[in-house]
């Protein structure tokens, strides 16, 4: 074994002036916590550790980072995990996106800041992984992801019940008055019920899928639940592998490509994955200065056929992926459509993963390619005055009913606006109608939450009506679904002509023709005027407001694109 390439602790010297001094200094005070001389002597793989009271789906954590350091210390190296911010999906206010490039920022300074050749990422929940792998590509050292897991399914009266799809399903039946209060709450308690990430094919999930498929997590290791102890092999076989990576100095660089990333996009296609992995993706491969553009990403839409069926669109959840065959079962399908050559962390190429031979994969989840779900992907951007940067909308979660309509707009100008009167019985509103929701996007101070999976106004879910066109610069849960027109850009708070609509506006909506119109002549709009939020006092509130960008380019932050825009956040 060559370890020459690998310099431990020696890496990254804090400067005195003296190097001697400095790795005499950081030996001796390395021995403070017990180590010989033989275990300092060792290549040091950092382990990026976000286990937190305030996240749920985390909290097997200290059992994984076990098998990780097992992994690690048989393949011959030093583990030494590291905290960095944690972010609970349910916990963080006003939204965790808000978050997410903090985290980015913290993971990248870490493991460039720290002595390691290679890091272990371990993370899961929505905007945790996401934010990890945009800081290893940013600090460009050997890296390896390790995700939580899915949750296990619980049950309720016999019905099957997962997060976090059926928690909307009920609340929407409650809200209905089909369910009363003591039900919703029997109800509470049993849809996360286990550690792990949401059970169905929502944005952990998705990005867990897509990981898997840019390389950045072990073959096969996306959809192990989180309790099965595979899952626990999977997190000493990543520690291994990091000590390969640290061997090979294989770099992000060399596995997050063009071609990585297509590859991913056709994966998450395929999964009829989560709006929010376009965003993620988008910033993702903004980290290694790929441009994920939207026309691209309906060309690939129109070329991938949907193969999992998962909620929220389908009757399945993840740990009947797992059992199907996985991502790896997706990914044999899609063969003929995939860049085979791309690097992985395992050290070999797609191609090379895929030739080895297959297990059996039960079709009544992942379908064959001459035999799909549905015969085009799940998401579509749309374009048009009302969106001239780009919109999302996922028409696998959606009533084909509704897609080519035009409509009359019902305008909530923001989230506190929406609450206030959504159930009003006096609100004019109809089920043609079309409900817009302003100031929810990035630059709002709202933080774009996942606020436009608008609720049915309430006289309209009692009369039965369960689907209506929603219009927002807001996000959407992965496990949401309905006919959700998301990401408007410009953003309202930016000035986008999203923030120009007003009540009775006609708006026309194609998903053929990926349109979206406001229908109002340009001598009006021009009359219409508009309001900036304030710029924050100060703190990363306002650092937030200074940088961040539009839906189009990922919601990063403009300096920590790898190549900063020199219009900004326009
Ligand atoms: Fe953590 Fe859903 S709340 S993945």
């Amino acid at each position: 074994m060559n370890d020459d390439s690998v310099n431990g602790l020696s890496n990254g010297l804090t400067n005195y002036g003296d190097k001697d001094f400095a790795l005499y200094l950081r030996k001796s005070f390395a021995r403070s916590m017990g180590y010989s001389n033989h275990m300092l002597a060792r290549p040091t793989v950092g382990i990026a550790y976000t286990p937190s009271g305030f996240n749920n789906c985390h909290r097997h954590f200290p059992e994984m980072l076990e098998a990780v350091k097992r992994g690690v210390i048989a393949a011959g190296g030093l583990p030494m995990e590291f905290p960095t911010v944690s972010l609970g999906e349910v916990f963080l206010n006003p939204t965790s996106l808000r978050f997410r490039n903090l985290m980015a920022m913290d993971t990248e300074e870490m493991i460039r800041a720290q002595p390691m050749d290679a890091v272990v990422l371990v993370g899961g929940c929505d905007k945790t992984l996401p934010a990890q792998l945009m800081g290893a590509i940013s600090a460009n050292r050997p890296a390896i992801g390790l995700v939580a897991g899915p949750m296990m399914t619980s049950r309720w009266h016999g019905e099957r019940l997962g997060a976090c799809t059926d928690c909307r399903r009920f609340w929407a039946k409650y809200r209905a008055g089909e369910i009363d209060s003591g039900e919703i709450h029997e109800i509470e308690g049993n849809l996360a019920t286990t550690a792990g990430t949401c059970a169905v094919m929502g944005t952990a999930s998705t990005m867990a899928s897509i990981a898997e498929a840019l390389g950045m997590i072990l073959p096969g290791s996306a959809a192990i639940p989180a309790v099965h102890a595979d899952r626990l092999r999977a997190a000493e076989a990543t520690g291994r592998a990091a000590m390969q990576l640290a061997r090979s100095r294989l770099t992000p660089d060399r596995i997050v490509t063009p071609q990585s990333v297509e590859n991913a996009l056709r994966v998450l296609m395929a999964i009829g994955g989560s709006t929010n992995a376009v965003l993620h993706l988008t910033a993702i491969a903004g980290r290694a200065g790929i441009d994920l553009d939207l026309g691209r990403l309906n060309e690939v839409s129109e070329g991938t056929p949907v193969l999992v069926d998962l909620k929220p669109t389908g009757p399945h959840y993840m740990e009947d992926l797992f059992a199907a065959g996985g991502i790896g079962a997706v990914l044999r399908e899609l063969k003929p459509l995939l860049h085979l050559d791309c690097m992985t962390v395992a050290g070999e190429t797609l191609g090379q993963r895929l030739a080895a031979p297959d297990g059996p994969v039960d079709r009544a989840v992942v379908k064959p390619l001459t035999d799909p779900l549905q015969p085009k992907g799940g998401l579509v951007a749309l374009f048009g005055s009302l969106a001239p940067k780009g919109a999302i909308f996922k028409r696998s979660a959606a009533d084909p009913k509704l897609f080519e309509r035009e409509g009359r707009a019902v305008v909530f100008a923001s989230l506190e606006d929406l609450s206030a009167r959504i159930d009003d019985p006096d609100l004019d509103v109809t089920p043609d109608d079309f409900l817009v929701l302003q100031n929810a996007g990035p630059l709002s101070t709202s933080g774009m939450p996942e606020a436009g999976y608008l609720p049915i106004p309430g006289k309209l879910a009692k009369a039965g009506v369960k689907d209506m066109v929603r219009i927002s610069d807001a996000r959407m849960s992965g496990t949401a679904y309905g006919s959700i027109v998301l990401h408007v850009t410009p953003d309202a708070a930016s000035g986008g002509p999203l923030a120009k609509v007003r009540n009775g506006d006609r708006i026309r909506l194609s998903v053929a023709e990926r349109r979206l119109d406001l229908l109002v002549g340009p001598e009006e709009l021009a009359r219409r005027s508009v309001t900036a939020p304030p710029l924050p006092e100060r703190g990363y509130a306002q650092l937030y407001r200074r940088e961040i960008l539009q839906a189009d380019r990922g919601c990063d932050f403009n300096f920590l694109r790898k190549h900063p825009l020199a219009e900004g956040r326009q």
